[in-house]
């Protein structure tokens, strides 16, 4: 039978699978896929419409109404929409809405529909692997220390103090880490690449030969 070629890239925040992920896609001439994108959406849309973080029913429901009006069109957000996705609100908000087994559900379809729609893709998040595409191709888990993690973001967001980042981080990582369902763990058959001493670029080619040689040995 006939597979869609997936990569899947997991780790923890800051750990680089945006930046390594866009790169892939760009040179395998592939789709790329941010799960993480769609969590973000459901914790900002709770927080503009009040529902409180600790109402299951409620997440969820909100959830479920965002996914069934037209969910590829929920990729196509306004920069500002974009922007908020990022913010500091949204970031605290967001690991404790991805806990919901309701929720991670909802997510995990759209995901494999997205896939299902674009063919080949490199897709992101914390469970790839190991929940959303148990059979992928390649599956990688990038991770680095949590202080090296937050020095990163805090390159990228200055306005926030690195104190406030690393905090995030560390929280951010239990909560995935040790949630019930679909938690943050590199699957048994993935490749694990601490990036804590490499550049980008050493991390991109060393994914790069990993999907290289998966693809061929896929093919022949
Ligand atoms: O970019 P960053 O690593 O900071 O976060 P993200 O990839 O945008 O993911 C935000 C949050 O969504 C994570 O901290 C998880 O709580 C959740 N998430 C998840 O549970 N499963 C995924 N496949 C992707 C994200
Ligand atoms: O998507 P994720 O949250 O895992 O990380 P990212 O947003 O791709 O990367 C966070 C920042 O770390 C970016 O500015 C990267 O350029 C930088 N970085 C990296 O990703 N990998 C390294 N080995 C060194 C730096």
């Amino acid at each position: 039978v006939f597979r869609t070629p997936v990569i899947a890239i997991d780790g923890p925040a800051a750990a680089g699978k945006t930046t390594v992920s866009k790169a892939i896609s760009d040179k395998l001439g592939i789709g790329y896929v941010e799960s993480g994108r769609t969590y973000r959406l459901v914790a900002y849309h709770a927080i503009r419409e009040h529902v409180p973080l600790t109402d299951e029913h409620a997440l969820t429901a909100l959830c479920h109404r965002m996914l069934s009006s037209s969910p590829i069109a929920l990729y196509q957000t306004d920069a500002a929409t974009a922007r908020a996705l990022r913010s500091p609100s949204v970031t605290r908000a967001v690991s404790v809405v991805a806990k919901l087994p309701g929720i991670r559900t909802a997510i995990t379809d759209l995901t494999r529909k997205i896939v299902e729609h674009i063919g080949p893709a490199i897709v992101e998040g914390r469970d790839i692997g190991t929940a959303v595409f148990p059979n992928a191709t390649t599956k990688i888990f990038l991770s680095a220390t949590a202080e090296v993690r937050a020095k990163r973001r805090n390159r990228q967001e200055p306005d926030r103090g690195y104190a406030e980042i690393l905090a995030d981080i560390n929280r951010r990582d239990e909560l995935d880490r040790d949630r019930q369902h679909s938690p943050m763990t590199p699957a048994p058959d993935a490749t694990q690449i601490d990036t804590t001493g490499l550049t980008v670029d050493e991390v991109i080619s060393k994914v790069e030969a990993q999907c290289r040689l998966a693809l061929t040995e896929k093919v022949t």
